[in-house]
């Protein structure tokens, strides 16, 4: 066996702890809680392992990895070895002072999310009072420390109206980049899936918008446009193919494929704890698993897509169809494609139900995760939507 070619970038997920409870979240249902984290010396090593086998980027992410008071000192490591570091944060804990700090550290960049143009649609997702007016004093301070900056707008049912005002708030606070990111149903989000799930023509209205702005606004601000994959004929090559591109690391030290691989039952992830990032990286099983394509099923195997698209998202599959080694259902030659475009249209068609928050200790998921024969793509992401949620 060949090793693979090394990761290039990690996505460091060192909490899952958030002040906000964003219910489009795509963290898993059972979040890790303070105690089970990674300790800052297993995270310096893990930094330094990851650039010794030659990745390149480190994205610090959660939850949200400003709660972490070692973040400085995480940053700094990245630095220290040659990582590009990269902060994934909804901003609503910094400050002036740690924005400095993280800046003499090495941050490199800031992924700042909005969640809307205003500020009530904005702090209802987030349900956090303030948040909104918080985010962008914070943006100003991503620029004023010199720091590039992206916004990641997380689009939905409930914001999509406003996709343009959102635009204009990504110039005016002087943002280089935009991601118009339409929710992708996995963790919370797959709970909340009526909740957020766009119409058709909402989606087709957005892609113009973003069209229009990237010719109107070149030179001036860079776009990423993902749309949500159950409008979508081909599958996103999800993580750029499962253990090729990006490696995932959670808040207890479980390294993944993709932040969602812990929701596939039936996988065993190994941890940092025990083993070296290089030796889960090449040779665990979980990894080998989907990687390249001699796992895959027809209609992949054959398919003149299959080096491109890596057969779509294996936890997609997982949750839709109970298997994930099934081709993605958002691909139009699964046989599960038309049930998950109907699916979509019905949900957006009827009235909204309320949102799920996202919380930590919140016991919502049962069962084993495997399907049924007599499921159905609606019955089985269905059952899981209306389980309720028990407050801690
Ligand atoms: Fe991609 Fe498989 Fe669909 Fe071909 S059949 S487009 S490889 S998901
Ligand atoms: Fe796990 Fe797509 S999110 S493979």
């Amino acid at each position: 066996m060949t090793a693979p070619e090394p990761p290039l970038a990690l996505l460091a997920e060192i909490t899952h702890r958030c002040p906000q409870q964003c219910p489009y979240c795509s963290n898993p249902l059972e979040l890790n809680r303070a105690s089970d984290e990674l300790d800052t010396e297993t995270w310096l090593r893990v930094l330094a392992e990851a650039a010794d086998m030659g990745v390149l980027q480190v994205h610090f992410s959660g939850g949200e990895p400003t709660v972490r008071k070692d973040l400085e000192q995480l940053v700094r490591r990245a630095a220290e070895v040659g990582l590009y570091a990269n902060l994934i944060t909804a901003g609503v804990l910094l400050d002036e002072a740690r924005i400095t700090a993280l800046t003499e550290a090495g941050l490199e960049h800031v992924q700042l999310s909005f969640d809307d143009s205003e500020e009530r649609g904005a702090d209802r997702i987030g349900n956090l009072a303030g948040g909104h007016r918080k985010k962008i004093e914070v943006a100003r301070l991503v620029r004023k420390a010199g720091l590039p900056l992206t916004l990641n707008f997380v689009m939905h049912r409930h914001n999509l109206h406003h996709l343009e005002d959102m635009i204009d708030l990504a110039v005016e606070l002087d943002a280089h980049r935009v991601e118009v990111a339409h929710v992708q149903y996995y963790g919370w989000a797959l709970m909340n899936r009526a909740a957020l799930m766009p119409t058709r023509q909402q989606l087709d209205d957005a892609a113009a918008i973003v069209e229009r702005a990237r010719e109107r606004l070149k030179g001036v601000l860079v776009f990423d446009h993902v749309i949500p994959d159950y409008y979508a004929r081909r599958p996103k090559a999800c993580m750029g193919g499962w253990g090729r591109r990006f490696v995932n690391i959670s808040p207890s030290g479980k390294v993944l494929p993709c932040h969602a691989a812990e929701t596939i039952t039936g996988l065993d992830f190994a941890s940092v704890r025990e083993r070296s990032l290089k030796d889960i990286w090449e040779s665990s099983e979980a990894f080998q698993r989907f990687r390249g394509t001699g796992w895959m099923p027809e209609p992949c195997r054959s398919c003149d897509q299959r080096e491109i698209d890596w057969g779509g998202c294996r936890c997609q599959a997982f949750a839709l169809t109970g298997n994930a080694a099934n081709t993605d259902p958002a691909c139009e030659f699964s046989a599960h494609h038309a049930e998950l475009f109907a699916l979509a249209e019905a949900e957006s068609g009827a009235a909204p139900p309320p949102f799920i928050y996202r919380r930590i200790g919140a016991a919502v998921q049962g069962g084993d995760g495997a399907r049924r024969d007599d499921e159905t793509v609606e019955s089985r992401a269905g059952a899981r939507a209306r389980r309720p949620v028990a407050l801690p």
